[in-house]
């Protein structure tokens, strides 16, 4: 079986943890290449639910490798206290985790970082998660990052610690913030995080690449959504990582030529956590009744997610950055309810068709959808899991998304759990992952 990348095509958020445990079965690794404790990936396993925010959603399949890429930005407190609570529900994580030495370290500073900047006058706010993500990668592309390998280097370490937090105090000056970390006692909290992690810490760009010449298969986890990539996303409203498949390469040390293929996960409808532009956001009681049916609200913060419509030429967009080559459409039980569903399927600006996606947020916010609207089924869908069963109008709409994205949908989820799910027989969809 080849090495598969499954990753959001909205804006974080379609399901991808719960598509990515149920394939994980099929792979002998699975490597989150990107983000940080922002991501926070949702599992069932009948009533057991499982929240994944560092850790790739693999781990929950016995046997099965799980990686934390060089891509990432991990804050080791999250990490063991994530570690922790698997454990003590019975997930054995620290044999089958591993963690590269290439990967960032997240401090406290960089959360007071942000919290500084979020709230500055004149800034505008993200809105993002708090949780430090894209001050420790400014550390990371400003090249003074501390890393996995200078955390184990403890000499190393406390040198480059010291320097770079005295860094983050003068500026904290600077800016008239009464910064309240004691940044001793949080470097022998590190020094000691250090000691915990290091079993699990290995060059990972070795044995990913050793596993795949052993003829291994590796399951590639996108964390975010490609709406939310630093370079292809709503910027500034995005996350600090690359969310697309280009993230997959860099964020692992694993080569474009060894990808078998990408697979994107959308909701059969859309969802945005935070600031930003939405232009199928939709603000009367359909998107309310989305957010109670679809229980939208946040897995890591738990604040309400902004719902809206189906947009084909997002999709369309994040089709071509990251050349899809099946969908798998989630949450398609949360539009059983609705007569009509209005899906976007071009884009306007003062009056006149654009094509593709504009760079700017203003621009953004200005379009006017061109919405279609497809009759609803208005029966349950929910926990459907042959095709042939599903009504036909959600037939219907299933075949309009492909129509009007040009991809495949060769897998539709019908519920949180791994059997409320549909591989279409014959699709690329199940060939990719077996
Ligand atoms: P992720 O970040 O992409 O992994 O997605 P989240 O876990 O943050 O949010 C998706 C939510 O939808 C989770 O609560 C899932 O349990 C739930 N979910 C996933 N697929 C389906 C589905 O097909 N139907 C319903 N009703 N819920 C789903
Ligand atoms: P998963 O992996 C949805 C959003 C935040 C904010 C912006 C920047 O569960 O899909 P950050 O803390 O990353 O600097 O915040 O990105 N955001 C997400 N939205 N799902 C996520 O992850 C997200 N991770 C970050 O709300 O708008
Ligand atoms: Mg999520």
């Amino acid at each position: 079986m080849g090495n598969v990348i499954i990753l959001g095509s909205q804006w974080g958020d379609e399901g991808k943890g719960k598509i990515v445990d149920l394939f994980a079965e099929r792979f002998d690794m699975v490597v989150r290449y990107q983000g940080g404790h922002n991501a926070g990936h949702t599992v069932f396993i009948g009533e057991k639910k499982f929240v994944l925010k560092l850790i790739p959603s693999g781990i929950l399949r016995p046997g099965k490798q799980a990686v934390i890429g060089n891509g990432l930005v991990i804050d080791p407190a999250a990490l063991l206290s994530e570690i922790a609570t698997l454990e003590s529900v019975g997930v054995p994580v620290s044999r089958n985790l591993f963690i590269s030495t290439r990967a960032h370290v997240l401090f406290p500073a960089h959360r007071m970082m942000e919290k500084m900047s979020e709230g500055r006058e004149g800034r505008v706010s993200i809105g993002t998660t708090s949780r430090g993500i894209g001050p420790c990668y400014e550390d990371k592309i400003a090249r003074r990052g501390i890393r996995i390998a200078d955390l184990l280097d403890t000499e190393f370490f406390r040198a480059q610690y010291d320097t770079i937090m005295a860094e983050k105090v003068t500026i904290a000056r600077a800016l008239g913030i009464d910064s309240e970390l004691d940044l001793p006692a949080i470097r022998a909290e590190y020094e000691a995080f250090a000691e915990r992690i290091r079993p699990m810490v290995c060059d990972t760009v070795s044995l990913l690449n050793q596993a795949i010449r052993d003829g291994k298969s590796i399951l590639f986890e996108g964390a975010q959504g490609t709406m939310l990539d630093i370079d292809h996303g709503t910027y500034p409203f995005v996350t600090s990582s690359s969310a697309s498949a280009g993230g997959a390469c860099t964020g692992t040390g694993v080569a474009p030529t060894r990808i078998g293929g990408v697979l994107g996960v959308s909701k059969a409808y859309i969802t945005r956590v935070g600031g930003g532009p939405f232009p199928t956001e939709s603000f009367d009681e359909a998107g309310e009744l989305i957010r109670q049916r679809g229980k939208e609200f946040g897995a890591v913060t738990g604040r309400p997610r902004r719902c809206g419509w189906f947009d084909v030429p997002l999709l369309r967009y994040t089709a071509d950055i990251n050349g899809f080559d099946s969908l798998c459409v989630t949450k398609l039980d949360v539009l059983d309810a609705f007569e009509t569903i209005p899906v976007c399927v071009a884009y306007r600006i003062d009056g006149k068709e654009i094509t593709g996606m504009p760079a700017t947020v203003s621009e953004i916010a200005r379009i006017q959808p061109v919405y279609e609207q497809m009759p609803g089924w208005n029966t349950s869908t929910f926990g459907i899991s042959n095709y042939d069963e599903l009504p036909a109008k959600a037939k219907e709409y299933i075949a309009f998304l492909e129509r009007c994205t040009g991809v495949e949908v060769g897998c539709v989820s019908t519920g949180p759990e791994r059997n409320q799910t549909i591989v279409r027989p014959g699709s690329k969809f199940e060939k990719l992952v077996g």
